[in-house]
């Protein structure tokens, strides 16, 4: 017959977009299938071929199809909530001469439609994200999950974290699975609880990184894990909080606790980060700014950089438009006094930590900036613009930005940052930080930051590491 896998692309080109969206169906292609199921089963080191193969949300047949090619002895079995899926794959599967096969129409997060003690689970679950209307879950099957799932079901987590949660579960000991998730998933707070049980049985690596844009607008990976034997330890497992370093192979190592570090940023400020409602308010009180002016400047992340406001320097889009002098007028005595004043402004969704003082206090920062306080501005601010912490802060929390390149934090994760002891070399830091401030040449501000940074790797008690300096460097914005 024809190539089975072919079955399933025309069944995905045939179906209707938004039920599509709704169940999260966009299928692997053959390719990535094959490499998946080969990853999964070189960490496969079982006496005997794996016996069991699962896909909990079979699609088209494209990965069991891929396994069946490798394992021809082994029991294929997949589930799909779509019946049309589960006939695909009935017929792609007859099509490539397979016989022991079992396809069910059921969900494959519900316990009791799972296998217990599959060898090697293979898939790509639906990436339903509860930030989406489209595919926010309703009532009936937030009260199911939290039944199945306990806690971990709780709150906005994404239903492919489920998934992964269910075949942690039903892994065989010593068993291997490999699945494609949303790399959001290895460090979103929604997915923690996730993350903490299934690291609790589970060896877990990224073996893939889709970095051919495959699936796009998302960015993707597959995690492999490896199910701990009785007994024994099968495979390092991975500490629970945290799944992004996973992410930042090519982000350079700092030792994280910081030896130097006796303190966190939350120990010198307090931070906070606006709500989308902040935003909308100041979009209705939005204006250019007129010569002589003293309203409040909106700062997007956009108009800051690392020592530098680039207000008036540059246009700006916000509210939909673009602007060149954007100021707030009339805004509610209440909102503008607990947002005016002396602070440093944090810029989030950016290739490095950017950190600047707005002495003046007339900065309105807007989401997803993050606004620090604190009475050492410039102390903060140069441990904050270091490459110490952006490599830190690119390994905790790698996955988390809109972008691979980007670092997304919050204002509790800001406030965790190590800070090192008071001494000489921060004390250098700060006044090279000052001093980027004011200049206006981009070079002189660059080498002003490096100075910083300089001091900061031996305000740690660190020495200076060329590398991570330089791939630092090489993301400082220069302008
Ligand atoms: C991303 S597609 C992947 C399909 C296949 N594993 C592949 O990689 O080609 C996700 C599939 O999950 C199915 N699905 C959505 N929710 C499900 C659920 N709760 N249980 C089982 N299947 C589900 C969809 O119908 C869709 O076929």
């Amino acid at each position: 017959m024809a190539d089975p896998f072919a079955l399933g692309v025309a069944f995905e080109e045939a179906q209707d977009p938004d039920d599509r969206t709704r169940r999260g169906a966009w299928f692997t292609p053959a390719a990535v299938a094959r490499l998946l199921v080969d990853r999964a089963l070189s960490a496969w080191s079982g006496p005997r071929p794996p016996r069991v193969v699962l896909d909990p949300s079979v699609g088209g047949g494209a990965f069991l199809l891929a396994a069946h090619e490798r394992l021809p002895e082994a029991r294929l079995v997949g589930i799909d909530i779509d019946a049309g899926a589960v006939a695909v794959t009935d017929e792609a599967l007859a099509g490539a001469g397979a016989t022991d096969v079992v396809v069910v129409h059921g969900d494959g997060l519900d316990p009791s439609s799972t296998p217990e003690g599959a060898d090697l689970v293979v898939g790509n679950p639906p990436f339903l994200s509860q930030l989406r209307t489209a595919t926010t879950r309703d009532d009936d099957r937030r009260v199911r999950l939290r039944g199945w799932y306990g806690e971990a079901a709780e709150g906005y987590v994404d239903e492919s974290g489920l998934f992964v949660l269910a075949v942690s579960r039903l892994l065989s000991p010593g068993g291997v699975a490999v699945l494609v998730v949303p790399e959001a998933l290895l460090a979103t707070g929604s997915a923690a609880r996730m993350r903490e049980e299934v690291s609790s049985r589970c060896g877990v690596e990224v073996v893939w990184r889709d970095t051919d844009g495959v699936f796009p607008g998302v960015p993707t990976c597959a995690l492999l894990l490896r199910r701990v034997r009785r007994g024994g330890v099968e495979g390092a497992r991975t500490g629970g909080d945290s799944w992004a370093a996973l992410l930042a192979d090519d982000v350079p190592l700092v030792a994280d606790p910081v030896p130097g570090a006796t303190r966190t940023v939350g120990d010198l400020a307090t931070a906070t980060a606006d709500f989308r409602e902040a935003y909308y308010l100041v979009a209705d009180h939005v204006r250019e700014a007129r010569p002589g002016h003293d309203d409040p400047r909106i700062t997007p992340v956009g108009l800051i950089d690392p020592a530098h406001h680039r207000w008036g320097a540059t246009t700006v889009r916000f509210a939909k438009q673009r602007w060149e002098r954007p100021v707030a007028v009339d805004l509610p005595p209440a909102f503008l006094a607990t947002r005016s004043g002396p602070k440093l402004l944090v810029a989030t969704q950016t290739k490095v930590l950017e950190a600047l003082v707005d002495t003046v206090g007339d900065m309105l920062p807007t989401t997803p900036a993050i606004t620090v306080r604190t009475d050492r501005p410039w102390h903060v601010g140069a441990a904050l613009t270091s490459p110490v912490l952006t490599a830190l802060a690119a390994r905790r929390h790698a996955g988390a930005a809109r972008t691979r390149t980007a670092l997304k934090l919050s204002a509790a994760q800001v406030l965790a940052l190590p800070l090192p002891d008071d001494g000489p070399a921060w004390d250098a830091a700060a006044e090279a930080f000052r001093a980027a401030h004011d200049t206006t040449g981009p070079d002189e501000r660059t080498h002003l930051l490096q100075r910083c940074g300089a001091s900061m790797w031996t305000a740690y008690g660190l020495e200076a590491d060329p590398a991570a300096t330089g791939w630092w460097s090489d993301r400082l914005p220069r302008r």
